[in-house]
């Protein structure tokens, strides 16, 4: 039996041993997956041990998708733009560190809910670890214009930066400031959700058949979700599909074979 765990703190609440147990069975893949538990202290520790034990590869969660860099051998690119590492393979070359979130995201938006990302004009809010990690893979996705707006206005134009600024690409401070006109596919990058607070959202924000993303999960219609819906978006969406995307895409790494998404997240549901 092949052994891959989670590792975060906490991590009672993680839903991937669920995740992947299901995809395993998908494809009558016999899969022992782990629940790790770590502090800062013994990170490195605690995954250098799951790998003399023979463990295959990992998920890593918050709070240690920076500290899972320093440890991996090679990065992906996605891992590298992120700077953060939510998927470890282990193998006879060494620690290769990856990350599926973004990519999670762009196939969740894209292939199970049918919204086109190419040529679409895409608006990220907030520019934090969520937004970095998202990045990237939506500007592979080809939209013909992204604009990132955070309250906090430096930090919106130090990612777009960093980000290695291609033309479509723009950064600018608070939504309440932009004059941009409409965007078809409108992603809730911030933490806001976590504290039920509210965006300065308006009407002309959403195109008219809009999708509204909130990259949190687990927490009902939240208040970017309500204020979206009544100010016109078409489509509305939590994150819990960017979950099992980004699950799917961690599995496709391991074993080479993406799971089918759709009865995991009925399932979820
Ligand atoms: P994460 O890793 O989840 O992205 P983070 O790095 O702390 O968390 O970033 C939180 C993001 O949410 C930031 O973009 C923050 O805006 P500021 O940079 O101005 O702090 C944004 N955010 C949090 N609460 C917000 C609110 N009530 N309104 C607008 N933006 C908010």
């Amino acid at each position: 039996t092949d052994r891959y765990a989670v590792i975060g703190n906490p991590i009672s609440q993680s839903k991937s041993p669920i995740l992947h147990t299901a995809f395993a069975r998908q494809f009558g893949h016999e899969l022992q997956y782990d629940k790790l538990l770590a502090t800062h202290e013994d990170f490195a520790q605690t995954v250098q041990r799951f790998i003399d034990e023979g463990g295959k590869g990992m998920n890593v969660t918050a709070p240690f998708k920076l500290a899972a860099l320093e440890f991996a051998d090679t990065l992906s690119d996605r891992a590298r733009a992120a700077q953060a590492i939510n998927t470890l393979k282990f193998s006879a070359e060494g620690v290769h560190g990856d990350n599926t979130d973004g990519v999670g995201l762009v196939s969740d938006i894209r292939d199970r809910l049918g919204v086109a990302l190419e040529n679409r004009r895409i608006l990220i809010i907030g520019a934090g670890g969520a937004a970095r990690g998202i990045l990237l893979p939506l500007l592979e996705a080809r939209p013909a214009h992204l604009l990132l707006v955070n309250r906090t206005e430096s930090k919106a134009h130090e990612l777009v930066e960093a980000s290695g600024a291609s033309r479509q690409i723009v950064a600018a401070g608070p939504l309440s400031a932009v004059e941009e006109g409409a965007f078809d596919v409108i992603i809730n990058a911030t933490s806001a959700s976590l504290s039920d607070a509210h965006l300065p959202l308006e009407r002309g924000v959403f195109a008219p058949d809009a999708l509204a993303y909130d990259l949190v999960y687990g927490r009902g219609d939240t208040a970017f979700m309500s204020d979206a819906r009544r100010l016109g978006a078409a489509h509305v969406a939590d994150g819990l599909g960017m979950l099992v995307g980004q699950a799917a895409e961690s599995y496709r790494l391991w074993f080479g074979r993406r799971p089918d998404v759709e009865p995991v997240m009925a399932m979820l549901r």
